[in-house]
């Protein structure tokens, strides 16, 4: 089975919740707890949580990732920060193209794509996501939402750097709203994503590439999800921020 040829990865999304405090407790909840993962653990955490986050997960299996980057190596970019400051402190992954950042902060397609193209250039691992509004759902069409927004999102990215691509599917109705995609949904569409790879790149490295499942993941209803052939993980708001929620979600991907 294909399946088994890739690792799954369950990644945290902090969005804009812990200070420094908080996040080193939520760390030190989580590390007894994610220790037997047969999954890869990553957090992606505030900014100002990294610092913290890199210290307290420091001989852990949890990996930390920032939520964003700037496509910039530096300059006049008020507010911004590059994947360069990224891997300086030792980050290894990054969120790119949420659709809050997209929703809320005028990201395109196009700044996706740079952003995605500086991380790689960084040394980063993407989380790189995708996923339709309910509107586009309703007129039936997500495939070609998501494969537009795939397909510009790995434009310039070479065979070789899209093995730290991860790609998240997130059907933006689900996100933070409690209505999670059904598991035949998902898988529905993180083949098509996945055909999408293999159209750009060729058949092995469209069976190769990890592909979560994000909106309203949570303990209840991880398994059937990641029990799906096309769902390799899940990218988790809500319930990352409680260590035994996440921990129950780290123990299904890794039966
Ligand atoms: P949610 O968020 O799990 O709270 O729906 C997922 C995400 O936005 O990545």
């Amino acid at each position: 089975m294909n399946k088994a040829l890739r690792k799954a990865v369950i990644a945290g999304n902090w969005k804009m919740n812990k200070n420094r405090a908080e996040a080193k407790e939520l760390i030190e909840a989580l590390k007894p707890v994610v220790a037997d993962a047969k999954c890869d653990v990553v957090i992606c955490v505030p900014y100002t949580d990294l610092e913290t986050a890199m210290a307290a997960t420091k001989g852990s299996n949890i990996k930390v990732g920032a939520q964003n980057c700037h496509w910039a190596k530096s300059g006049a970019f008020t507010a911004e920060i590059s994947a360069d400051m990224l891997t300086e402190m030792g980050v290894e992954y990054v969120i790119i193209g949420h659709s809050e950042r997209r929703q809320y902060f005028g990201e395109s397609d196009i700044t996706v794509n740079h952003r995605v193209r500086a991380a790689l250039d960084a040394g980063l691992t993407v989380i790189l996501c995708v996923g339709e509004l309910l509107e586009q759902r309703e007129q039936g069409i997500t495939s070609e939402i998501v494969s537009m927004q795939t397909k510009v999102a790995l434009g310039g990215v070479s065979a070789e750097e899209l093995k730290r691509i991860i790609i998240a599917y997130e059907p933006v109705w689900a996100i933070g709203t409690g209505k999670t995609a059904t598991a035949d949904q998902a898988n529905e569409v993180n083949h098509c994503i996945r055909e999408v790879v293999a159209e750009l790149y060729g058949k092995a490295a469209g069976d190769a590439i990890t592909v979560q499942y994000g909106g309203s993941m949570n303990a209840a209803n991880a398994e059937e999800l990641l029990g799906k052939e096309d769902v390799d993980g899940g990218l988790i708001g809500g319930a990352s921020l409680k260590a035994p929620d996440f921990a129950a979600i780290v123990a299904a991907a890794s039966k």
